[in-house]
C-alpha cells in the first residue's frame, strides 16, 4: 500500500522543519505540491529549498487545483464535481509518480490541522478514486506558535480559554470570545473594528522569515498605523500573511 505522507512544514523559516518532517520528506518517491492558486513565489521557494536541502533530486509534481464556479445554478452539484475532478487530478498524479507501495509527501505550511484542505482533499481522494493509501500526519510550527514565541508571550493567560477565527468571522465574534482571540487570514485590518479600549494587539507579518515585522500596542494607539503598514507591506512583497492576537488588557 502507498503511504501519504502529510508534513506540517512551519510557518516560514526552513529551521522550523522537525526531525519527523524531514524524515517523512527524505522517505519520499516525490513530492505533491497542490497548487491552489494562491502560491506565493516566496512560499513556492521555500519549498524548493526546503527540498533540495533534505531530499535533493526528489521531484515536486505540481497540481493545479482545478477551475471551479462560484456562482453556479446548483451548488452542491457544482462542490461534487469539482472534488471529483481534484481527486482524480491528484490519484493520477500520485499513481503516476509513485510505485503501489511507494512513499508520497505534501508539504502543508505551518500544520496541517489549521485552516488547511489537504486532509480533507485526500480524504475527497481516497474515497471517490479509490486509492489505496496509509495517511502519515507530521505536526508542524503554527503561525500562532511563531507569533507568541517572537513576542515571547503566553497565548493565554491562567486557565483563560483561547479563541482562533478568521477575519472573516470576527465581527460575528462574541465579546467574551473576543477577550483572548487569534486571527488568521485577515485581507484586510479586523482589528480596526469592534475593538475596545482594553483590546491589546500583538501582530505579526512573514512571521519566521527575514522580512517579519512586529507591532504590539492597544489597538486605539496603533490599530490605523499598522492598517498602514499592512498596506505598505502588501505593496512592497506583492503579498502579506500575518496574523494577531487581541486580548482584553482590563
Ligand atoms: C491557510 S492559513 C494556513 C495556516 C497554517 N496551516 C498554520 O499552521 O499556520 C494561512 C494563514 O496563516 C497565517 N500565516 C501563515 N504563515 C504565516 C506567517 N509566516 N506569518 C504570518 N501569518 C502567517 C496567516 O493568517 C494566513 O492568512
Amino acid at each position: 500500500m502507498r503511504t501519504l505522507h502529510v508534513i506540517g512544514i512551519g510557518a516560514g523559516s526552513p529551521e522550523f522543519l522537525t526531525l519527523q518532517a524531514i524524515s517523512g520528506l527524505s522517505a519520499a518517491d516525490c513530492v505533491v505540491a497542490l497548487d491552489k492558486g494562491d502560491a506565493k513565489a516566496d512560499l513556492l521557494a521555500l519549498r524548493q529549498h526546503i527540498v533540495d536541502t533534505h531530499a535533493p533530486g526528489t521531484p515536486i509534481v505540481a497540481v493545479v487545483d482545478p477551475p471551479r464556479d462560484r456562482n453556479p445554478h446548483d451548488y452542491d452539484a457544482e462542490v461534487r464535481r469539482w472534488h471529483a475532478e481534484r481527486a482524480r487530478l491528484l490519484a493520477d498524479a500520485i499513481r503516476s509518480n509513485s510505485a503501489d507501495d511507494g512513499h508520497v509527501a505534501f508539504l502543508v505550511w505551518g500544520d496541517p490541522s489549521l485552516y488547511d484542505s489537504t486532509l480533507r482533499i485526500i480524504e475527497h481522494m481516497k474515497n471517490l478514486e479509490n486509492l489505496e493509501c496509509e495517511v502519515v500526519v507530521t505536526p508542524g510550527i503554527t503561525a500562532i506558535q511563531v507569533l507568541t514565541a517572537a513576542h515571547g508571550i503566553l497565548l493565554n493567560r491562567i486557565s483563560e480559554a483561547i479563541h482562533i477565527t478568521t477575519a472573516r468571522k470576527l465581527p460575528e465574534t462574541s465579546a467574551s470570545d473576543r477577550r483572548n482571540c487569534v486571527v488568521m487570514l485577515d485581507g484586510g485590518a479586523g482589528w480596526t473594528q469592534d475593538f475596545t479600549e482594553h483590546t491589546f494587539m500583538w501582530w505579526g507579518a512573514f512571521l519566521g522569515t527575514p522580512q517579519q515585522v512586529l507591532r504590539k500596542g492597544y489597538v486605539k494607539d496603533i490599530g490605523e498605523e499598522v492598517a498602514e503598514l499592512k498596506k505598505q507591506l502588501r505593496a512592497e512583497h506583492g503579498w502579506i500573511m500575518d496574523t494577531y492576537l487581541l486580548r482584553e488588557l482590563d
